[in-house]
């Protein structure tokens, strides 16, 4: 695998038009929706990232376009997390510059929702107090923010779950309240580590589908992080390889989020060339 940084450009399809989505979203938006965010460019330069003691990716050139799904790949340990970790601003970077719009990062912000693989809801409160956490840290008044909650908990198919206790509900259904609560904020840029790993093949494809529907018209910024090249090929503007300690390559997707694509020519070629990156 080369160990430079070839980052390759649009060759047909721009970066998703945040303002396009949005006027899509709109005009798509039921009353109970709110209106799209303006998605967030995300930028590391010469990155250095990892702990002081090991570092796990050196000399990062990246730009994640405002309102882009940019998926990222790579085999376990090249520092997948560590990037996801540094963009929510949960790990300095040890070199060069991270920036959400022009501005370092320099802490968590309440602008970038970072959802984990594992199962992070809190225990105690119900789906709906789940969701409506991030809105209360907002300062959004108890009414809104049930009504908001709600309105969340009903466009991932939790209607009827939201006064469920988390250990009531099922994996994929505990997936679809993390990603209620991650959007209810109205986050500009959407940070998600695996999010799907834990899911059977069905669930998983669901929860893409679900994730396109509900995720593409808020216009917020995505950075995917999964194993799965298929998933990766489906979900991603653009799809970023990681590996021997370096960002590799980024890839334009042809097709992004086409189920009919997976036969196509282009796209079979470039899951040729990403499974070929993967095992070197
Ligand atoms: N808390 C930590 N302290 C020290 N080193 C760590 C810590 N967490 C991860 N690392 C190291 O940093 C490197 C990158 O880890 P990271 O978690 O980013 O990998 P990953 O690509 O997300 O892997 P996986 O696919 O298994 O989740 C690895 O070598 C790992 O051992
Ligand atoms: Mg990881």
């Amino acid at each position: 695998m080369s160990t430079s940084s070839e980052t390759r450009t649009s060759t047909g399809r721009a970066p998703a038009d945040p303002a396009a989505s949005a006027a899509s979203a709109a005009s798509a938006a039921s009353v109970n929706e709110p209106a799209p965010v303006r998605g967030t460019r995300l930028t590391l330069r010469a990155a250095t990232l990892g702990r002081p003691d090991s570092t796990a990716l050196a000399d990062v050139d990246l730009d994640v376009s405002p309102g882009e799904i940019l998926t990222v790949v790579g085999s376990s340990g090249c520092g997948k997390s560590t990037l996801l970790r540094t963009l929510a601003g949960l790990l300095p970077a040890l070199a060069g510059a991270v920036e959400q719009d022009g501005l370092r990062i320099e802490g968590p912000a309440a602008t970038r929702a970072l959802v984990f693989q594992e199962d992070a809801l809190l225990p105690w409160l119900t789906l709906r107090a789940n969701v409506e956490l991030p809105l209360a840290i907002k300062g959004v008044p108890r009414t809104e923010r049930r009504r908001q909650a709600q309105s969340w908990l009903d466009r991932v198919g939790l209607a009827d779950r939201s006064g469920q206790l988390p250990h009531r509900v099922s994996g994929g259904q505990r997936q679809r309240a993390q990603l209620a609560r991650a959007l209810a904020p109205r986050p500009r840029a959407v940070l998600m580590d695996e999010p799907f790993g834990a899911l059977d093949a069905q669930t998983r494809a669901g929860m893409q589908d679900l994730l396109v529907e509900v995720l593409h018209g808020t216009g917020a910024t995505v950075v995917f992080v999964t194993h799965d090249v298929d998933e990766a090929l489906f979900l991603g503007d653009r799809v970023a390889l990681l590996g021997s300690g370096r960002l590799t390559a980024v890839c334009e997707v042809p097709r992004p989020r086409d189920r009919a694509a997976h036969d196509d020519p282009a796209r079979a070629a470039l899951r040729r060339e990403v499974l070929t990156s993967l095992s070197t």
